[in-house]
């Protein structure tokens, strides 16, 4: 089959490593950009070891318009792009939302404007749940009214999906395929790529670099919402399943079966569940027993979010393939590989 080449920008992060993988193992040929101001080569090398090939990476920063257009000139065969590099923090996106602004939304003009000047046709843009600020209605579906985001990432986020959908008018051709993430977790089975966080906000990370011993203790904020434990209710989706999403989203319309420009889908399980769930989850896997002390509740929290994911599924064809245990499983087994390292590099 001929190889398709796909510029994943963000590839030395996070979700984009994991997603080149899934696109490497389902035949895709792929380039990455990533200014390395966040992502790190460490996760490219990793990559690299899983996909068992090499992948160039353009260490760019895509608000440059110029060395952005330099990588479409020297890959003229890029037929599709997805979309990672933005900065993601929301408490860094309220102390600085210029910046936020500025990153996340020159980056996609640029990418967008060098679609259009090198016949670019398919595009996946990373969205998040974040966009339906606090949804009412659960499960949320795609069509759920976007209401007051909760910090200027998620705003950037909203106003990203606009100038995609905006884009599609005046360029008949273009596929444009928003994806909105649940909460991602959990790492590469090999545990040879995972998240790469020092100080680790979300969830899942603060978990398990408690319960190997990198922080002292955790806090769960809030245990008196009206939910079935007191604790917040998420939808946590395992990384790869995000990853293959993104793989079924570039065949969905480079198969033509899209019958949309712009088409927007949910990457959830479906599934809420509880901060303190997650917490026995933990302690399931790993036969660590977590310190964590209770504690009011965060800002900006919702107290409940889960996707109806039955549009991917139905559309796409795409199914969650792992399991709640499974997601904690590969986070606790990638937090021990970091340990393990980090002492073979004190011994040597
Ligand atoms: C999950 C739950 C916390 C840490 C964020 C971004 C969102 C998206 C996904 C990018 C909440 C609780 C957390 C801790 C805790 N990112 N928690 N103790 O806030 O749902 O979503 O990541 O698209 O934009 O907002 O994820 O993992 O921070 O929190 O009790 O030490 O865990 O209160 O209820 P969140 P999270």
């Amino acid at each position: 089959m001929e190889k398709k080449k796909i510029l994943v920008t963000g590839g030395c992060g996070y979700i984009g490593g994991h997603t080149i993988v899934d696109l490497v193992a389902n035949g895709f040929d792929v380039i990455s950009v990533d200014n390395l101001s966040r992502g790190s080569l460490k996760m490219l090398h990793g990559v690299e070891t899983v996909a068992g090939r090499t992948v160039k990476n353009y260490k760019v920063d895509l608000c440059n318009a110029d060395d952005t257009e330099a990588i479409f000139i020297e890959n003229p065969d890029i037929v599709g792009v997805v979309h990672f590099a933005a900065f993601k923090s929301v408490p860094e996106s309220v102390k600085e939302p210029l910046l936020y602004f500025r990153n996340n939304l020159d980056s996609l003009v640029n990418l967008l404007q060098c679609a259009q000047e090198y016949d670019v046709d398919h595009f996946v843009f990373s969205s998040s749940c974040s966009v339906y600020g606090n949804a009412e209605v659960l499960p949320v579906k795609e069509d759920a009214p976007l209401l007051e985001p909760e910090c200027p990432y998620a705003r950037t986020k909203q106003i990203g999906e606009a100038i995609c959908r905006d884009f599609c008018v005046p360029n008949p051709g273009f596929n444009v395929t928003l994806l909105r993430y649940f909460n991602p977790v959990g790492a590469h089975p090999s545990a040879l790529i995972g998240e790469l966080q020092e100080k680790p906000e979300n969830l899942v990370p603060v978990i398990t670099q408690t319960g190997i011993g990198k922080r002292r203790d955790m806090q769960v904020f809030g245990t008196d919402y009206p939910t079935r434990d007191g604790s917040c209710v998420r939808d946590y989706i395992h990384v790869m399943d995000i990853a293959n999403a993104h793989t079924k989203a570039l065949q969905y319309t480079m198969s033509g079966k899209n019958k949309n420009p712009h088409e927007i889908f949910n990457l959830g399980t479906g599934n809420g569940v509880t901060v303190l769930e997650m917490i026995a989850a933990f302690e399931k896997v790993s036969g660590v027993k977590l310190n964590y002390k209770l504690s009011p509740r965060r800002a900006g929290d919702v107290m409940a979010v889960y996707a109806d994911n039955s549009k991917a599924r139905n559309l796409l064809g795409w199914e969650c393939k792992y399991d709640l245990d499974q997601m904690m499983d590969t986070a606790w087994k990638w937090e021990v590989a970091l340990k393990k390292e980090a002492e073979k590099i004190q011994m040597n």
